[in-house]
């Protein structure tokens, strides 16, 4: 298993450019199923879930070639068979998203229950409850949904009563070739889910208030190729930002949507950093300061995204001062806390949902272990920070969400290798 050796205490320096957003490929990928021509996906990140959704689809018979550019291109028009085996959606529970387009073109979906993963059970019931809505007949025999809709799907006004991003791509997807206008309330409004809306336009779909509680989607009979070029990462983005902030460094981030990280950014200059940005660019500067412990809650966007709290864990844990960190999204998404306690962290747990963070200034290297992708990336920004040299094992976390991630930290400065 493959790990990486980090040796700490040098301030991250210099310019980057950030991939594509993963959260925003996946869903898009995801989609070309619904068009019955060609689809290029341009900026998709060359990340292990991005490989895995490709192979997702070829398993369904579409045509998927990754061009030298990195561009994907799909061709999933007249699939033969709509079956997503549990082998690949346990891998990656963004397979789920396959279902709502499979039964809107095909009438029929066949596709493994996710099952739950390290943070948390992520149930799936509202898109199912939505696809009944929908007219779809749904049922869950041994770990996997069927969803059949001879007829096709018509439209209709869904209630999510949780918001929930997969829930509303989901059923964003299916609405499109659905007969009639369909009506989704209390919709999650991350800015993935904008980009997916754009996409689905650009294929011909009539989709309106994405990125808003409330979307509207006029379904069509059919849908076209088109090439789409997907937002920048806002975690990756943020991810650097923090890794930065914590090594007392300033960067420059290239590619990037600032407008998408409002509420990072106010964190990260209540930490202390001075930041300024520009239409596709952030520089973080914190002058060779310690950074300042800051109070975090998760909540849906535009709220503090649940993506960036284990970041913020590690900041907090070499601040000055203490923090209070309160996880609102996920049951059981603290699993970094013992390993930066192992760094030498001073957090204590209090509940399922609460951290206290008392920071100290040095952490001392250690070996440890990744258990999931954002708690892998603030191992990686507290072995940044810390004294001597860390080892990061189960890696593989990593390389789900991270495209690169040590020639990225090399090229800033930081002593980063991977170890076979
Ligand atoms: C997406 O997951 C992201 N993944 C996650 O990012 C992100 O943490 C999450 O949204 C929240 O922002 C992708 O976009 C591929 P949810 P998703 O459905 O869609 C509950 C990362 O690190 N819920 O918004 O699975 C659920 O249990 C990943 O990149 C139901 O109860 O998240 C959770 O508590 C991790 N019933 C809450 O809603 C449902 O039917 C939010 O889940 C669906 C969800």
């Amino acid at each position: 298993m493959q790990k990486l050796s980090i040796t700490g205490g040098r301030p991250l320096k210099g310019k980057l450019r950030i991939s594509g957003a993963k959260n925003a490929a996946l869903p898009i990928l995801a989609g070309a199923l619904l068009a019955s021509e060609p689809v290029v996906v341009i900026n998709a990140p060359q990340l292990q879930d991005v490989k895995t959704m490709i192979d997702l689809l070829a398993s369904l018979g579409a045509q998927v070639v990754v061009e030298k550019s990195g561009n994907v291109a799909v061709n999933a028009a007249g699939l033969t068979h709509f079956h997503a085996p549990y082998e690949l959606v346990k891998t990656m529970r963004a397979s789920f998203l396959v279902l709502g387009p499979l039964v809107a073109k095909y009438g029929e979906a066949t596709v493994s229950l996710p099952g739950g993963c390290a943070i948390g059970s992520r149930p799936v019931d509202q898109h199912l409850k939505g696809l009944t809505t929908l007219g779809a007949q749904v049922t869950v025999t041994e770990g996997y949904v069927k969803a059949s809709a001879p007829q096709g799907l018509t439209g209709a006004e869904v209630h999510m009563d949780v918001v929930t991003v997969g829930g509303t791509e989901n059923l964003m997807m299916a609405a499109c070739l659905a007969k009639g206008r369909t009506r989704l309330h209390n919709c999650a409004q991350e800015p993935e889910i904008t980009d997916l809306g754009n996409f689905l336009n650009k294929l011909g779909a009539q989709v309106s208030g994405h990125g808003t509680p409330t979307i509207d989607i006029d379904g069509v009979e059919q849908l076209r190729g088109c090439r789409h070029w997907v937002m920048a990462d806002r975690v990756e983005a943020g991810t650097y930002l923090v890794a930065a902030a914590a090594t007392r460094g300033s960067i420059h981030l290239v590619d990037v949507e600032p407008d998408k990280l409002g509420v990072v950014l106010e964190k990260l200059q209540q930490a202390g950093a001075h930041i300024d940005v520009g239409d596709d660019w952030i520089r973080l500067d914190m002058h060779g300061a310690r950074p300042r412990a800051v109070d975090i809650e998760t909540e849906p966007y535009p709220g503090f995204p649940t993506d960036m709290q284990a970041q913020f864990m590690a900041l907090n844990a070499i601040a000055h001062g203490s923090s209070t960190i309160r996880e609102n999204i996920f049951e059981n998404r603290f699993m970094h806390v013992q390993e930066l306690n192992r760094l030498g962290a001073n957090i204590e747990l209090h509940g399922h949902s609460v951290a206290k963070v008392h920071g100290l200034d040095g952490l001392l290297g250690a070996p440890v272990m990744a258990t999931d992708l954002r708690a892998s990336s603030s191992l990686v920004i507290a072995a940044l920070a810390a004294r001597g040299t860390t080892t990061i094992d189960r890696i593989y976390h990593i390389d789900r969400g991270y495209e690169a991630i040590e020639e990225k930290l090399q090229q800033l400065g930081s002593e980063v290798v991977r170890l076979n």
